[in-house]
């Protein structure tokens, strides 16, 4: 990409989306395109459902999160469903500050500057657009020209509902500067820019005793109040404070509940009335969304304050809960590593898999069901099936607790001792047992952790442990079967002429010396015993696959390993046995033997190529692998 080019092509379609013109050419524009005189709220709305909307098994899930949140389908449908909609509608909510409220590190800022970004983007594209009285420190809407006694009529005809007055600034300016014709008023397209202070504020409380109001609300400029003769010329006030700058777009309130009271007052009347009080001013009215985030613990500190009570009913929660799936999880940390310096180190496969296992633990609840235990909650939850249970199971487990998700660890700190691994390692390759052997060390430093916390936490590193033993074996399994491929065709053959001949009631003959046989027992059940089947069910078994045989003959197609999956299963499951042996040999002797350590370079060779292993990663599994085996 020709990155100048680009640059100029950029600022060129910039160029190309301005408009300017007087407001009754505003007012033509209107009859075409009366959408871009929607409230704030409405296209923030907007912005979200033009992204697009997907819907899985009865779940909405907005696209406009898609690829930056993860596992928050539901807290965000319930967001989208319950807040911004009926905002958008002019309902009672958008009289509300909207407060997010989760655990640490679980998305709420990410959340929202994604609607920040969002917003700027969606300003410049025609659904978005957005105008304003030219030259206004607040941009503001410049239907507020029309007077009152004239609304009606103008929502008549345009239909169009006009909120707000007119600045206090602008109405001096419509008299001194054009004479009071408000046709004549300049009104150009505006476009979002937090960088520009244009439409998207950001509020963070700092030292109460020397944080001052003006930064919410403006100040008076002292150097002009000479040239204007009076404090309360508007023309001698600076409309810069973040609610002026965040006019028809959205501001952002960090840490809301820190803050001082004063500030909180401000806000209250702005999304109640639509309006703040600045300087010597009438009320000036605002139209913009407010965000608000804060973590659990001081919500409950500041409900439980009775001096609260008025802001509270007045503001509208939102959970943002942790992500409560496996796979969900994972993507968390692959989008953060790809964020990371750390991005160019190689992780074994399963590695992020089971941090994430873990870390889901640490968040679930245990259920209150006795036939389900925690592992299996995990798994269902994120999507897998899980034997003896369904869907309606799924959904009696979820409301099972109301809060699930508000605690437990939080991806930054995953991230963080991933990235110490790595560095103290001085490798190029991290594992699981690396991964869990620093979260496990890390729990001594962490600093919020009770002791009884920190015991079932090593309970869920011993849990996910056990997984990635299970997962190893069988990624082992697999790789060495592959590789056996040729015993595996044989053994089945092998099995399947016993089969034939102990359903039949006849003899085998010995492929060397033609000497008759009775069927081998011994090998028959070696096999079957691999996935399970009793003494008493084997009859019907081994009957069952001659059926299948026959059918696939009947049908012209050939059986063979692949065509029964508990037969395959129980195949695989005896080579590895038998395997074993060799792995625990090849894998703990020093000097294996030549044969030997040709199967191992297949094996590690087809780890790499077809399960996404490098060399050392796949070194380390076989030996793990073996080590295990050796218990
Ligand atoms: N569900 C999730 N999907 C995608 N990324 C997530 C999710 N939860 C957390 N993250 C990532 O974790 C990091 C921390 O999240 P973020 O800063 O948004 O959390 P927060 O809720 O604002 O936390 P805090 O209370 O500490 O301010 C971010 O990089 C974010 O992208
Ligand atoms: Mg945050």
């Amino acid at each position: 990409m020709d990155i100048l080019r680009r640059m100029a092509e950029y600022r060129s379609e910039e160029e190309n989306l301005k408009w300017e013109g007087t407001f009754s050419e505003y007012v033509e524009l209107l009859k075409e395109r009366p959408w871009v005189a929607q409230s704030a709220h409405s296209r923030v709305y907007n912005m979200i459902k033009d992204a697009g909307v997907e819907e899985k098994n009865g779940k909405k899930q907005y696209l406009f999160f898609k690829n930056q949140l993860f596992g928050l389908e539901e807290p965000l449908e319930k967001l989208v469903e319950e807040y911004f909609h009926p905002a958008a509608r002019r309902l009672d909510v958008k009289k509300r500050i909207l407060l997010l409220m989760g655990p640490v590190s679980g998305g709420k800022s990410t959340l929202v500057t994604m609607m920040k970004r969002g917003m700027e983007a969606y300003s410049r594209t025609d659904r978005g657009a957005v105008y304003a009285i030219k030259g206004c420190p607040m941009h503001e809407d410049p239907l507020h020209l029309i007077p009152h006694a004239l609304r009606e009529d103008f929502q008549k005809e345009y239909g169009i509902r006009i909120e707000g007055n007119l600045s206090p600034l602008n109405l001096m300016r419509l008299e001194k500067e054009f004479d009071g014709q408000i046709e004549n008023v300049p009104v150009e397209r505006i476009f979002f820019s937090e960088d520009k202070r244009v439409g998207i504020g950001t509020f963070s409380p700092s030292d109460p005793k020397s944080q001052d109001i003006a930064d919410l609300t403006g100040s008076l400029d002292f150097s002009t109040i000479a040239e204007y003769g009076s404090e309360s010329d508007p023309r001698a006030y600076r409309f810069d404070g973040e609610l002026n700058k965040a006019n028809r777009g959205m501001m952002e309130f960090q840490e809301m509940l820190k803050c001082d009271e004063k500030f909180l007052w401000h806000l209250l009347s702005l999304t109640q009335e639509g309006n703040f009080k600045a300087g010597r001013f009438a009320l000036i009215s605002a139209d913009e969304m407010i965000v608000a985030h804060t973590n659990e613990t001081e919500y409950r500190s500041f409900i439980s304050n009775r001096k609260n009570e008025a802001l509270h009913s007045r503001i509208i929660v939102m959970p943002i809960p942790y992500n409560l799936q496996v796979t969900q999880e994972e993507k968390i940390y692959e989008k953060l590593i790809s964020e990371s310096d750390v991005a160019g180190v190689h992780i074994a496969p399963h590695t992020l898999k089971i941090a994430a296992m873990f870390t889901i633990l640490t968040r679930l609840k245990e259920p209150k069901r006795k036939d389900i235990d925690l592992i299996k909650k995990m798994r269902l939850y994120d999507g897998e099936t899980v034997e003896g249970f369904n869907g309606a199971d799924l959904q009696e487990l979820k409301t099972e607790y109301d809060d699930e998700g508000m605690n437990g660890i939080d991806p930054r700190y995953v991230i963080n001792r991933i990235s110490s691994t790595i560095i103290r390692k001085e490798v190029s390759s991290i594992n699981a047992l690396d991964v869990l052997r620093s979260l496990k060390e890390g729990l001594d430093q962490h600093a919020s952790i009770t002791k009884d916390v920190k015991e079932a936490y090593l309970g869920y590193i011993s849990l996910a442990r056990r997984e990635f033993d299970d997962m190893a074996k069988k990624e082992v399994q697999k790789a060495f079967v592959y590789s056996y491929e040729e015993s595996a065709k044989t053994l089945m053959d092998n099995y399947l002429d016993n089969v034939e001949a102990y359903c039949h009631k006849s003899k085998l003959r010995d492929p060397l010396t033609g000497e008759e046989m009775t069927p081998d027992e011994k090998l028959m059940r070696s096999i079957e015993e691999q996935i399970g089947i009793s003494e008493n069910a084997k009859k019907a078994f081994r009957e069952e696959i001659l059926i299948r045989i026959s059918t696939y003959a009947r049908k012209g197609k050939r059986f063979d390993y692949q065509s029964h999956d508990r037969l395959r299963e129980a195949i695989q499951k005896k080579l590895f046995a038998d395997l074993k042996d060799v792995v625990k040999i090849t894998t703990s002797s020093k000097t294996p033997d030549e044969q030997q350590l040709k199967k191992m370079n297949e094996v590690i060779a087809r780890l790499i190529d077809e399960h996404g292993y490098n060399t050392s990663s796949a070194n380390e599994l076989l030996k793990y692998v073996g080590s295990l085996l050796n218990r």
